[in-house]
């Protein structure tokens, strides 16, 4: 028995997709923000399109209108922040009425593996929380906490990336070495 020691039951799979579906949406925020909106990009365009209709404007001017626009785009990744927290809620209120287990590392009899799977998820989850707990703090918090904060948050990016990463690598061993068809597993269960 490998993987099957988890019941991929209906709320397994909604809070699944959902949490996914945030994190896929808030990934791709994240990489606007660090490349094609980026606001060096973006201001650089500026002055030079400006430029070729004889319109000079100064770096900090165009840094500031790149800004503004990157902000529209930026809206979406605090809503969907809001959203993964929604998410993450649900998440604790399924485990706490018992409809969700959360994998236990130190639980008897797990193999190496499973042993691993579970430490690689109560880890994305501490982090996430981490994560939400400054996004939040970044918007509501004590000016005074702002700059740390902010600092913290921006780190998030590492354990995204080395967690899609693993998360994917996992499936598609288990998937194309394993056979365990864990993909569809997660699409149509049956309870
Ligand atoms: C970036 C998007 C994704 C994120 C953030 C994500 C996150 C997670 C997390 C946190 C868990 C542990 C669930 C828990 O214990 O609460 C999990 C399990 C799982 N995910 Fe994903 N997932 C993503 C995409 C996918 C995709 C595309 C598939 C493929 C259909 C998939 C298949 C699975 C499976 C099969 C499990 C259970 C594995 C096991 O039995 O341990 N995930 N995922
Ligand atoms: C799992 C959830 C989250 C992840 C993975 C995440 C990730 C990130 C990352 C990587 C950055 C830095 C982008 C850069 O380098 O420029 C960032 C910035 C930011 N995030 Fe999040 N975030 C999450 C949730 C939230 C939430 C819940 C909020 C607020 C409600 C939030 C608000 C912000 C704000 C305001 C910034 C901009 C900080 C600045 O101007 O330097 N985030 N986030």
């Amino acid at each position: 028995m490998q993987s099957n020691y988890r019941n991929y039951n209906t709320w397994f799979r909604l809070t699944h997709w959902l949490l996914a579906l945030g994190i896929v949406f808030i990934s791709l925020t994240i990489f606007l923000r660090l490349n094609w909106m980026n606001k060096d990009v973006m201001s650089t365009i500026l002055q030079t399109e400006l430029a070729k209709i004889d319109i000079v404007i100064e770096k900090d001017a165009s840094i500031k209108i790149a800004k503004k626009i990157r902000n529209e785009m930026w809206k979406w990744h605090v809503y969907a922040g809001y959203f993964l927290v929604f998410v993450f809620l649900l998440r604790l209120l399924m485990a706490s009425i018992g409809k969700m287990i959360f994998l236990n590392p130190f639980q008897d009899g797990l193999t190496m593996k499973q042993k691993f799977q579970a430490w690689v998820y109560l880890s994305f989850y501490f982090l996430m929380f981490i994560s939400l707990l400054t996004g939040l703090l970044i918007e509501f918090g004590p000016d005074y906490l702002h700059e740390t904060m902010e600092t913290i948050h921006k780190l998030s990016l590492y354990y995204l990336i080395s967690f899609i990463v693993l998360h994917f690598g996992g499936l598609l061993i288990a998937e194309k070495v394993e056979k365990q068809s864990l993909v569809s597993k997660m699409i149509a269960s049956k309870e």
